[in-house]
């Protein structure tokens, strides 16, 4: 049975992005595969410094998680900081990887020069080696994400390859896999930016509990251009064409045969807010139900975090044998 693994950081409100461009794979990966999905909070580490935020983002985090879709009896669901495995591997991933392969890395780049007058961790910097031990540790074949966490998973490659022509084959070598579309959701505001929890404003960016008249709101007000032309297009239009694909993403069509439907914006605006209304609702009330039960919340991770190590000591073990670390007695 193939391996899936996919992780999401516990910042911030879960948005349309998260779930267009992973979190649905996520769940029809349950059907077919052996899938891990970790919640990384040793990831969100790397920005977050108020204590008593992250555990309670955390648990919520979880709760969306089973809302979308994920069947704890078929998904293992985790939380990274309960598999210390991770922190362990890191550091033979980060013994792997070269300064300057991470210094290449766009998201150190943008999150350092946004983070410019403030402190930024050496975490930011070797974030991708703890990523490539959240992906080696289950020996992932495949691994479901947006369009900006390839850069990521490339690298997570060039570790594997590079490890296992040092010490052995030990690493499975993973491939990511995105979705035809809904792979990189626009801000609304800015259709030129992915859409992110970090942005500065929350007008374009569609929150996964928003409700039903905020989501209509934000895709009426949505940026486009000046043209009045429906066509997909990404690069000369990039604010219709983001809509075009998240309707798509959510009927199933492809964008360019939408787009031959429309005269208008206007018209294409509200069917695209429609159907996200539409494909949250169902979301929102199951996310609601099993936030109010946080003891259970917290069990199902438990049992996630027992299934998750079990994998994940197997292979550190196998990783260090590798090496030829001296086993403890
Ligand atoms: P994170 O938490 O930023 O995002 C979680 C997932 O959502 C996808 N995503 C998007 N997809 C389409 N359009 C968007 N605008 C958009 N914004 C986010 C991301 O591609 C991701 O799949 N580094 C990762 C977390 C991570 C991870 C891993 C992922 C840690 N370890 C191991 C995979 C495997 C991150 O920050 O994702």
């Amino acid at each position: 049975m193939t391996r899936v693994l996919s992780c999401i950081q516990p910042t911030g409100e879960v948005h349309l992005g998260n779930y267009l461009g992973a979190l649905r794979n996520w769940v029809s990966g349950q059907d077919r595969a052996d899938a891990f999905h970790g919640i990384v909070d040793l990831h969100a580490l790397t920005v977050v410094d108020s204590p008593g935020v992250i555990g309670d983002d955390t648990l919520r985090l979880a709760a969306m998680l089973f809302a979308v879709g994920l069947d704890p009896d078929r998904a293992t669901v985790f939380v990274q900081s309960h598999v210390p495995e991770h922190s362990q591997l890191s550091w033979v991933m980060e013994c792997t990887v070269s300064f300057g392969e991470l210094s290449r890395m766009t998201q150190f780049k943008d999150k350092s020069a946004r983070r410019e007058q403030d402190f930024i961790s050496a975490g930011l910097f070797t974030y991708p080696a703890l990523q490539a031990a959240d992906i080696l540790l289950y020996d992932a074949e495949e691994v479901p994400v947006g369009d900006d966490q390839r850069q990521h998973i490339e690298i997570t490659r060039d570790i594997a390859l590079r490890f296992n022509h040092r010490f052995g084959e030990t690493f499975v070598v993973p491939r990511a896999v995105t979705p035809p579309a809904g792979a990189r959701v626009m801000d609304l505001q800015e259709p030129t930016s992915k859409m992110s929890k970090s942005a500065t404003t929350l007008a374009g960016c569609i929150l996964m509990t928003d409700t039903a008249d905020m989501v209509a709101k934000k895709f009426k007000r949505a940026v486009t251009d000046s043209e009045s032309l429906v066509v997909y297009d990404p690069e000369h239009k990039p604010g219709v064409s983001n809509l075009l694909e998240i309707l798509s993403a959510c009927t199933g069509e492809a964008p360019s045969d939408l787009a031959g439907r429309y005269e208008q914006y206007g018209p294409l605006k509200s069917d695209c807010g429609h159907a996200v209304i539409e494909t949250l609702a169902p979301i929102q009330e199951r996310y609601r139900e099993l936030l109010d039960d946080r003891g259970e919340l917290s069990r199902l991770l438990t049992i996630g975090a027992d299934k998750a190590r079990r994998v994940a000591t197997t292979t550190l073990d196998r990783a260090y044998a590798a090496i030829g670390l001296l086993p403890p007695r």
